[in-house]
């Protein structure tokens, strides 16, 4: 295994930092480093905000779900979609109006749009945290940023082609972790298909869950694994969180399209 493999295979999520904050050059070797991410098009659909002012990683601690660990981080990254940029340039080059000229459709960014936007600015947060974890830096991804557009919207001064997709907070480990190994995976049958998509079946939902059913250990295998879907939905997917998450990116996708300020 090459170095790099072993970064990726031994990362895992830090949510609990010692006190060491993170120096001026490690901030910069980790921007840089995301800088060269791949991006569609070399457009660099995507703005980082380096979020240091402690008032606005205490508000985030709250208005992500309500997530102490955010306002400790020593080092708060925000990931934004953005078109704003490209509009602002558009505009500015007078592209348009050539495009009229030319007998084209001018338009403004949509949801397709969003979406290449938000895999830019996607890859490049998991860019900075495979480079931070290269310098023993943890990470770890919030994506309850996605909730309260209005509220992260007035406190980052957010335009309208922008779109919050990702939080990472950064920091070294404290010296005891979360999780004392690392958290299984799915085995990657389930997860990796050949050239065409094989929806998994039934039977086969014990084996996928094994790692999750364990949770449970004085139920039969197959129980022990229903339960934990079950708690997963009731947990994760039906939570308040994850209903105000669509609510929010809904508001989101509205600001694009121009159907609400
Ligand atoms: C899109 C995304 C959103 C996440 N949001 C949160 C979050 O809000 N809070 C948190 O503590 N962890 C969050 N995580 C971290 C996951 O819980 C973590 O990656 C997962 O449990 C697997 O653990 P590992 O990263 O240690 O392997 C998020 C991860 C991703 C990729």
């Amino acid at each position: 295994m090459n170095e790099t493999f072993s970064v990726i295979h031994n990362r895992r999520s830090t949510r609990k930092y010692a006190d060491t904050p993170i120096t001026a050059e490690e901030k910069d070797a980790i921007l840089n480093a995301t800088m060269r991410a791949p991006t569609a098009g070399n457009m660099m659909l995507y703005t980082i905000i380096e979020v240091e002012d402690q008032s606005l990683k205490d508000r985030l601690a709250v208005s992500c779900d309500n997530q102490p660990f955010i306002a400790s981080a020593p080092y708060v990254l925000l990931f934004l979609a953005d078109y704003q940029r490209w509009v602002d340039a558009f505009d500015w080059s007078g592209a348009p109006q050539t495009c009229v000229e030319q007998g084209l459709l001018p338009r403004l960014p949509q949801e397709g749009d969003m979406m290449l936007a938000c895999c830019d600015a996607l890859i490049a947060a998991q860019t900075a945290v495979i480079a931070a974890e290269s310098m023993g830096i943890g990470s770890c991804y919030i994506g309850d940023i996605l909730e309260n557009c209005d509220e992260h919207r007035t406190m980052f001064n957010l335009p309208r082609y922008t779109f919050p997709i990702t939080l990472v907070c950064f920091g070294r480990p404290y010296a005891t972790r979360e999780h004392p190994r690392l958290i299984k995976r799915f085995d990657r049958r389930f997860v990796v298909h050949r050239d065409r998509y094989t929806q998994i079946e039934t039977n086969e939902f014990p084996a996928m869950l094994e790692h999750a059913a364990q949770q449970f250990p004085n139920l039969q295998p197959g129980e022990a694994a229903m339960k934990a879907v079950q708690g997963i939905y009731t947990r994760k997917f039906v939570s308040d969180f994850s209903v105000e998450m669509t609510r929010s990116v809904k508001q989101w996708m509205a600001i694009w399209n121009g159907d609400q300020e």
